[in-house]
């Protein structure tokens, strides 16, 4: 399938090392594509489900160790360890890929190889690149076929050029010896002993983040965790957004956001879920593609009325990881129906009652959804260039402090806003759930390099002369409580209003109360048409209170300091600006 020596001369090494009994090359063809879901049917690794209520679709289950990205097993293993910086775990590439080899070492013995080409981003874009996943998983590779454009597509693409070397094995899935490795310098990324998507789909996490960050960091562009929408007005005008919020606050829902019918014409349209990358247009703009090609979405809480689009786009062709199994052969997950099912199998195979007591769906759950699934998939999806950005939104689940949104004053304000978001953590990933961090720009888990060196390259694009527009920036909160508790905002498609407002402000079209964290809206500014939203909770929604913004300082110092000289003196000047504000 393709001549390029440098491929070639790496597969017969990594054969050589895990010693498969036969290698299989995936040129991404329907009849292959269609063996391989029957072979992994026959064994077990999938369960057809009701081909007739869900087209095309399929149920794995991972084993119960399995279920979520492991970040306190993930490596970034550079030459010096400061180019890893201190967010990110770290050992001398020599000693890690010595490490492993053990591991890997006839790994492969009585399996299948696959060889994986694909690309992350539309076939013959320039903002494209190819990798190569080699896999002893057919999951992976039906998945792998959903999240990305698979098969000869990618070798054709690729003619002799160079490529990210992705190797992964299931091994035994022995939790002590999962390590899901980037090796920034070499674009080479190991993942063994999982079969968990954000473990195992190596073009996501591992590849379009960690590695094409640090790619975008050396070439002068970004890749960022971000969802991007395009949003068209009663008028026609169109404009787009890229928001970065922490793993399952939300992203997916707010891309696929259906606004309120009280609100007029408005329409939303998805260009992507959870991965933007982004140049400098020659018109002065950032451009953003979405380099995937599918949703690897959370199931629980998706339903008919809080995500219509997504749940369409699962109706066919979708892969659901660790949901619960009905008896007529469909699936089921807490917050699909209000209802429970009378009966169903749970996500470890077990008979389950809703008196079981127990989750029904892994609250990690997942479904992978082709994207021209989704009703209201962007026809701009495919654009080889992208689409320009107006804005640039970040977010958190705080429960205090933030407002519901403000923006930023500039750009290295807006930098500083993004490099200090925080979120209390969900189950995306291993650990206690509901606990405050720190995650500058979402990408805490996926920066491939120093996220001090991270920051200043945020800084520095804002500044490139040929950056003559840039987009402004924001932040938002869905998640604020009261004192019992409660949400206050309804969130979900009445979030439209406030990306009204921000398109609003990069129009110039209102104005805003200047505060010391930045400006937030006039209550006047903000569509309530048709809202039922006290006075008071519109109020304390807006509200910045000086205590517990002062009381945020000490935290955030703290985690700059670990930065120690990585933190850009941009930053730095940030947050003394921001103290002596709050004085
Ligand atoms: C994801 C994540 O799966 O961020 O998108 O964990
Ligand atoms: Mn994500």
């Amino acid at each position: 399938m393709t001549t390029n020596q440098k491929v070639l001369t790496w597969l017969e090494e990594m054969k050589a090392l895990t010693q498969p009994d036969k290698v299989v090359w995936i040129d991404g063809s329907e009849d292959q594509l269609n063996a391989l879901r029957e072979e992994a049917v026959s064994t077990g690794e999938l369960i057809k489900l009701n081909q007739e209520k869900l087209p095309g679709c399929y149920l794995h289950r991972t084993a119960e160790n399995d279920v979520a990205r492991v970040e306190d097993r993930t490596f970034i293993c550079t030459t010096k360890r400061e180019d890893a910086g201190p967010t990110n775990n770290w050992m001398a590439p020599a000693e890690m890929y010595a490490m492993l080899r053990e591991i890997y070492n006839g790994s492969m013995k009585g399996r299948t190889m696959y060889v994986v080409p694909y690309i992350m981003g539309p076939a013959g874009s320039p903002f494209s690149k190819v990798g190569i996943e080699l896999t002893d998983s057919i999951y992976v590779v039906l998945n792998m076929n959903i999240m990305t454009r698979m098969g000869q597509i990618a070798l054709d693409e690729l003619g002799d050029g160079d490529f990210v070397k992705c190797l992964h094995a299931k091994c035994d899935v022995d939790p002590e010896k999962r390590y899901i490795v980037q090796f920034p310098e070499d674009n080479t990324i190991w993942s063994c002993n999982s079969a968990y998507g954000g473990n195992v789909l190596l073009g996501k996490k591992c590849f379009a983040l960690r590695i094409a960050s640090y790619m975008g960091y050396k070439e002068g562009w970004m890749a960022e965790h971000m969802l991007i929408l395009g949003l068209t007005n009663p008028a026609g005008e169109k404009k787009y957004v890229a928001a970065a919020f922490p793993s399952a606050c939300g992203k997916t829902n707010l891309a696929m956001l259906i606004p309120p019918a009280v609100l007029g014409d408005y329409k939303v349209e998805t260009v992507g879920d959870d991965i933007a990358w982004i140049r400098i247009g020659e018109d002065g703009r950032l451009w953003a593609i979405n380099p995937e090609a599918g949703f690897f979405g959370v199931a629980p809480g998706t339903s008919e009325k809080t995500n219509y689009n997504a749940l369409e786009a699962t109706k066919k062709n979708t892969i659901f990881t660790n949901v619960a199994l009905c008896d007529d052969g469909t699936v089921w997950w807490e917050g699909l129906t209000k209802e429970a099912p009378a009966h169903c199998i749970d996500w470890l195979g077990k008979e389950w009652t809703p008196e079981s007591g127990t989750k029904a769906a892994h609250p990690n759950s997942r479904f992978t959804a082709p994207a021209v699934n989704c009703p209201c998939i962007s026809p701009e999806f495919e654009a080889p260039n992208g689409v320009p950005l107006s804005a640039i939104i970040f977010g958190g689940r705080r429960a205090k402090s933030a407002p519901l949104v403000y923006q930023s004053f500039d750009w290295n304000h807006g930098v500083f806003v993004g490099a200090t978001m925080a979120s209390e953590t969900t189950a995306a990933a291993t650990g206690a759930t509901g606990v405050v961090r720190r995650d500058p720009m979402a990408m805490r888990p996926f920066c491939g390099y120093n996220m001090g060196d991270y920051f200043q390259h945020w800084i520095d694009m804002g500044h490139k002369p040929e950056l003559t527009n840039p987009p402004k920036i924001f932040h938002v909160n869905w998640f604020r409580r009261d004192e019992d508790g409660n949400f206050m905002w309804p969130g979900f498609g009445d979030n439209m209003r406030v990306l009204n407002w921000i398109l609003d402000r990069c129009d110039g079209k209102v104005g805003a109360t200047e505060t010391p964290i930045g400006y937030v809206p006039k209550k006047e500014d903000l569509n309530l048409t048709g809202l039922d939203i006290d006075d008071k909770t519109l109020t304390e929604l807006l509200s910045v209170d000086k205590d517990v913004w002062r009381a945020e300082l000490p935290g955030i110092k703290e985690y700059f300091d670990q930065f120690g000289d990585k933190l850009p003196a941009g930053i730095q000047e940030q947050y003394d600006a921001l103290a002596a504000r709050l004085k």
